[in-house]
């Protein structure tokens, strides 16, 4: 395995990932958090960060264990950090160092770049320059502008580069990364999902022996697979929950609970709307209406909980982003904390947790899912939030204006995938307005509800796009949505970015 030491870089995680594409395995550390085994790890990156090396709390990691004993790559920080660090001078640069660039000399038979030419384009972000390398260190590239763009250090495996590899604008990056962590380093590129779910199953059935494990399925991806490794593991030991909160998809609770079922899981549907629509009665802020059906949620799972007999793990289909982000150098974010300091947590909270998931990325989850045989609409399914359509009916929520958003979002989602669009949208929804507006039908004048469609672009629903639907499928679709849903006599389309709006309304 590969160790990739954080300085607090914004591209970090993207590291791990193309690491991670070339079927290798890493893992991130913070740079103050090196750890114990270290001598076990085959190589190490060194992250970029925000910091300048002249900043007086900049990170300055004691890299004794590492330096000169496992191989060794410097990106950006790193490579700053190891030049300052052991004799040689970094400044501020003269010209602004962001973007494109072009390696105009390249050091001949270096490994770190075999099969990669001059001209080749990396990219660049950087406010300081390495101006003089300390005696031992060789320069093997440069720029136009940054004369020590890598360098090596003699008669050991360590190497540094000013530029990122890991973005895609970087266009040999993947090879730089192949060259040193195959050629030089020697690392295996043993990593796939098959030799995951091969060493995460044994892995479980060493942990949870004959333990009971409970589960709560929401019919998105990570529960799912989570749900799938750990039944192969521990077979109907593991007690799956999937509760209607009554905000579901139409058919959606029946449909998924049937896949769940034929995938041999051992599963309990619990259907709960009524007590869900219950605690939302005349609530319409939105963080309000989110509490009371995380709450009721809570409730919920804790009551089916209790009906397993000495159940002492609680499964979760927690991902590597989140945990990153609750090690990270700039610690864990408010919101973490806070659910683990609430006082008089329900039974399920105080189980013991096991996590299946919690190295994988998002792309791998579905690969690791895909390798076990899970289905691929399953897995290509577009993400639903928690509260579910309560978010998408503004205001207050009754069970008719639930029936008429599920009645006009399934129109909309079956005619993406009538029409082939389906897989080219990240989420798509619709909203249930509190307007009523002004129609005609026949010779009646109506006054009902206006809904909005939404389709949206994205990676990781940080940022979104509108997808720029066909005129056709808008015209069917809308057509559709006011013949056949009573109650409804105006569809319109939601043009927004993220930012400034977000995906969902509320
Ligand atoms: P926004 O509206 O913030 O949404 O642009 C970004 C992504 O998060 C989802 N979302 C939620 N998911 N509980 C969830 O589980 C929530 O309260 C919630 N609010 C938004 C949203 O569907 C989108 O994918």
């Amino acid at each position: 395995k590969v160790l990739i030491l954080d300085f607090g870089s914004q591209y970090t995680q993207l590291i791990a990932r193309r690491v991670r594409e070339l079927n290798i395995f890493c893992e991130i550390f913070p740079y103050n958090h090196i750890p114990e085994d270290v001598a076990d790890f085959k190589a190490v990156i060194l992250s970029g960060s925000p910091f300048s090396v002249h900043q007086e709390d900049a990170p300055h990691p004691d890299l004794s264990q590492i330096k000169g004993k496992i191989p060794l790559l410097g990106v950006c920080y790193g490579a700053q950090y190891m030049a300052q660090n052991f004799g040689g001078k970094v400044e501020p640069s003269k010209v602004r160092e962001y973007g494109r660039a072009n390696l105009s000399y390249i050091k001949e038979n270096e490994t770190l770049f075999e099969d990669i030419h001059e001209g080749s384009q990396v990219w660049m972000s950087h406010g300081d320059t390495i101006t003089s390398l300390p005696n031992h260190f060789q320069k093997i590239a440069s720029t136009h502008d940054v004369l020590n763009a890598a360098y090596k250090i003699d008669g050991e495996t360590t190497y540094a580069i000013q530029f990122h590899p890991e973005v895609y604008h970087s266009s040999d990056g993947m090879k730089l990364l192949k060259n040193f962590l195959v050629s030089i380093a020697k690392v295996e590129q043993d990593w796939t999902p098959d030799s995951f779910v091969e060493s995460t199953v044994a892995e479980l059935k060493e942990k949870l022996g004959n333990d009971k494990v409970v589960l709560g399925l929401s019919g998105g991806v990570d529960s799912t697979v989570a749900a799938v490794l750990l039944d192969k593991a521990i077979g109907d030991n593991l007690y799956c929950i999937f509760v209607n909160n009554g905000l579901l998809r139409k058919h959606e609770f029946e449909n998924v609970l049937d896949q769940y079922k034929h995938m041999g899981l051992n599963v309990k549907g619990v259907d709960a709307g009524d007590r869900f629509l219950d605690k939302l009665k005349g609530k319409s802020d939105p963080e309000e209406k989110r509490k009371a059906i995380g709450n009721t949620f809570i409730d919920v799972f804790d009551d089916e909980a209790h009906r397993i007999e000495n159940v002492t793990w609680l499964g979760q289909g927690t991902i590597y982003p989140d945990v990153i982000e609750s090690v990270s150098v700039k610690g864990p974010s408010a919101t973490i904390k806070s659910h683990h300091n609430v006082g008089g947590l329900p039974d399920f909270m105080k189980l013991k947790i096991v996590e299946p998931l919690r190295m994988l990325f998002k792309d791998e989850v579905r690969r690791v899912g895909r390798s076990m045989g899970i289905d691929d609409e399953l897995l290509g399914r577009h993400p639903f939030p928690g509260p579910g359509l309560a978010i998408r009916i503004l205001g207050d929520i009754t069970a008719e204006k639930v029936r008429i958003l599920q009645e006009v979002d399934f129109i909309f989602i079956e005619g993406l995938k009538k029409w082939g669009l389906y897989n080219d949208v990240w989420q798509a929804g619709a909203i249930l307005l509190p307007v009523n507006s002004v129609g005609v039908m026949g010779d009646e004048r109506t006054y009902e509800k206006v809904v909005a469609l939404r389709a949206v672009s994205s990676t990781d629903g940080m940022t979104a796009d509108w997808v720029d639907l066909p005129y056709k499928f808008l015209q069917e679709t809308s057509n559709k949505i006011i013949n056949q849903v009573k109650g409804v006599n105006r569809v319109v389309y939601d043009i927004s970015s993220k930012p400034p709006a977000t995906i969902e309304w509320e």
